[in-house]
């Protein structure tokens, strides 16, 4: 399916995060209603070196379509090899990372550093869009720094290239993770452009998602962190934007989310790192609930796997949606590539 029909059918998208969302979060994600999702992002470079490691980044499989291979880089001609690799291995589309902050990669123009040189940055787009035929969709913070927001410019030269969709983080790059995401400047943006645009940001509950999509217009919106501590979130977000006024879901379906995660780690993810992936998921799951924190001592210091997951699933048998406190005002994860 094209991703922009995928949009249609539900437009709460999984926003790629290094380090998380790989082959089998994505999965997981999907199963639980997530609608495009996209991998972490690749080096083009790396491509190019056909490093199997970066390789192994790009895997998917066929219930995650349509799934996009996040590139970065800042050569066009590598780009667009990256993006040809991308295209033969079956990927749907390929999203373009021009919003990571972090300096490596800023300081060869890659990444954010492409929001202070458009020129670069159209030459990219062509570049790419000229080497393959998959749709190519770009993500971009809403600016370098508060002197330099020009989102709407990006758009504009981005639909002129015939790209696909524009995500924005609404951060500028100076301001990394801190503060909240502009809302407003994204509803401004996309009230003042043609293209497509997905809003990210903040989006810590199904509520908040579903408001904001209508709030700012959008095609769509990304969700990143959000389902970190809340795994249902897209099923309860694609619950209530197609019933609107509807409760949310109360039951929380923790036998599928738990055996859904790890039945997904273990097709995926190397035997010697499910342990400790299943325990940093289960810790990050019980955020907010009643007990977390005594649920988080036991869970790390549990010696097998069985033990893991049957803390997890005594923990879990407990609570209800409902019970589950917004934390978002705590400082989670204030750093990554976009
Ligand atoms: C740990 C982590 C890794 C990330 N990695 C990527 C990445 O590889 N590519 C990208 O475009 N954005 C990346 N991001 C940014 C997210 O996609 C998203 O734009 C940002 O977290 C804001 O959305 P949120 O508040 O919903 O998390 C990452 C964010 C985090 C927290």
């Amino acid at each position: 399916m094209h991703p922009l029909e995928a949009l249609q059918q539900n437009p709460f998208v999984l926003a790629p995060m290094a380090g998380i969302t790989d082959h089998a979060f994505r999965t997981f994600m999907k199963a639980l209603d997530a609608s495009v999702v996209v991998t972490e992002l690749v080096s083009a470079h790396g491509i190019e070196y056909a490093s199997e490691r970066t390789l192994q980044l790009m895997n998917f499989d066929e219930t995650q379509r349509p799934v996009g291979i996040q590139l970065f880089g800042e050569d066009p001609e590598i780009l667009g090899r990256a993006a040809q690799v991308a295209e033969q291995r079956g990927a749907d589309f390929v999203d373009l990372n021009f919003g990571c902050p972090v300096p490596k990669v800023v300081k060869k123009g890659a990444g954010s550093a492409m929001l202070k040189d458009l020129p670069a940055m159209k030459k990219v787009l062509a570049g790419v869009k000229g080497a393959v035929k998959i749709p190519v969709t770009i993500k971009i913070r809403t600016g370098w720094d508060a002197s330099l927001r020009n989102a709407i410019e990006v758009c504009r030269i981005a639909e002129g290239e015939g790209i696909t969709w524009v995500a924005i983080h609404g951060r500028t790059r100076a301001q990394g993770y801190a503060g909240l995401a502009d809302w407003d400047y994204i509803a401004e943006v996309k009230s003042q452009v043609n293209i497509p645009i997905l809003g990210n940001g903040d989006l810590t509950s199904a509520k908040k998602a579903v408001a904001r999509l209508k709030q700012s217009g959008c095609d769509g919106v990304m969700i990143g962190r959000g389902c970190l501590k809340n795994p249902t979130i897209f099923r309860q977000a694609l619950h209530q934007w197609k019933n609107p006024g509807a409760e949310t879901l109360a039951e929380l379906p923790y036998l599928e989310v738990l055996s859904g995660l790890h039945q997904c780690l273990e097709k995926y993810t190397p035997p010697n790192l499910i342990g400790i992936q299943m325990k940093k998921f289960a810790a990050w799951f019980s955020s907010g609930y009643p007990g977390a924190s005594q649920f988080r001592k036991q869970i790390f210091q549990s010696k097998s796997h069985e033990e893991t997951m049957e803390l997890a699933f005594q923990f879990f048998e407990t609570v209800s949606v409902n019970a589950q406190q917004d934390t978002s005002h705590e400082e989670f994860l204030m750093g990554g590539h976009g």
